[in-house]
């Protein structure tokens, strides 16, 4: 495996492999199973994977966790190996804005919802580093999570948009066997917080039980969701909704396929989750 925090030699590493698919494994690394899912993914993709690990500082908000952010890049790099990867592309933030950017990505209503709203300016930091990401790496395949749903959706449709060369590949949420979902923030739970937390999903899953049985009301459901996190958890949902899983339109009366979106916020970690509800 090889691994470089520079533009120019990653290039020149993958220069020398251009005969070979390509896949893009973007991370902001202190990597899981979650993002080994993904590796493992795009291994069944492509001849080559690279990993990208880059704490991206322009998705986070002032009041955000970005110093806080847990970073461990040799335990990243033994992950990677274990796993076959062939590329480590691990930046600093000055390799990536050298400047302050000039230009800004604008995205419409795919960021007037959910997260787009909870953390302005988060998606375009997101698809503005993705975007660098593609543009230095020039991968066939690009293999990103279902965890974050709202921002896979985002990239297919950024990719769409703009005739991007890559292929976009999603992968399902990795889980704990409570149903907790893996994710790099789970650091910050205290150990009862960690338990509670899988309340997340088992509320979810109940949720879509009702819906399956019957239940078409929207908010009927919302209210059982929440319920069952407050009586259960420290923890208090932060945002709560029910869209249509082609469109994203947000639905009141469940009459097609929804995903639940939910953000519960504990003492120190907001933690997201979703599930696709097929009707
Ligand atoms: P990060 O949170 O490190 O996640 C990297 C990728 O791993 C994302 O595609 C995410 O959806 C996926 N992932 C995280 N937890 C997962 C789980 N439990 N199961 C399956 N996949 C999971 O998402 C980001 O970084 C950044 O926004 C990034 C796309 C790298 C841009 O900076």
């Amino acid at each position: 495996m090889e691994h470089t925090s520079e533009i120019r030699e990653v290039r020149a590493l993958l220069d020398k492999k251009r005969d070979k698919t390509i896949a893009l494994v973007p991370t902001m690394g202190f990597l899981h199973e979650g993002h080994a899912a993904l590796i493992e993914e795009a291994k069944q993709h492509a001849d080559i994977v690279a990993v990208s690990i880059f704490v991206n500082p322009l998705q986070f908000g002032p009041d955000e966790d970005y110093d806080s952010y847990p970073r461990d890049l040799e335990r990243d790099l033994n992950i990677c190996e274990r796993h076959g990867v062939d590329i480590v592309f691990h930046p600093t933030a000055g390799e990536m804005y050298p400047d302050e950017m000039e230009f800004t990505i604008g995205i419409k209503s795919m960021a007037g919802i959910l997260d787009g709203v909870k953390r302005p300016g988060h998606f375009e930091g997101v698809v503005t580093v993705v975007g660098k990401l593609f543009n230095i790496i020039r991968p066939d395949i690009a293999v990103f999570g279902q965890k974050d749903r709202q921002q896979l959706m985002i990239i297919e449709r950024y990719v769409e948009n703009f005739n991007v060369p890559v292929k976009i590949v999603g992968v399902p949420t990795k889980r704990e066997e409570s149903g907790l979902a893996k994710s790099s923030r789970n650091v910050y739970l205290s150990e009862t917080e960690f338990e509670e937390a899988a309340e997340i999903h088992a509320a979810l899953t109940n949720a879509a039980e009702q819906i399956q049985s019957g239940t078409v009301s929207a908010d009927k459901v919302k209210s059982f969701i929440r319920l069952h996190i407050e009586q259960r958890t420290g923890g208090k949902v932060d945002d709560l909704a029910i869209h249509a899983a082609h469109d994203l339109k947000t639905v009141d009366n469940i009459d097609r396929d929804v995903i639940i979106f939910i953000a519960v916020q504990f003492e120190k970690a907001r933690l997201i989750d979703n599930l696709y509800v097929s009707i």
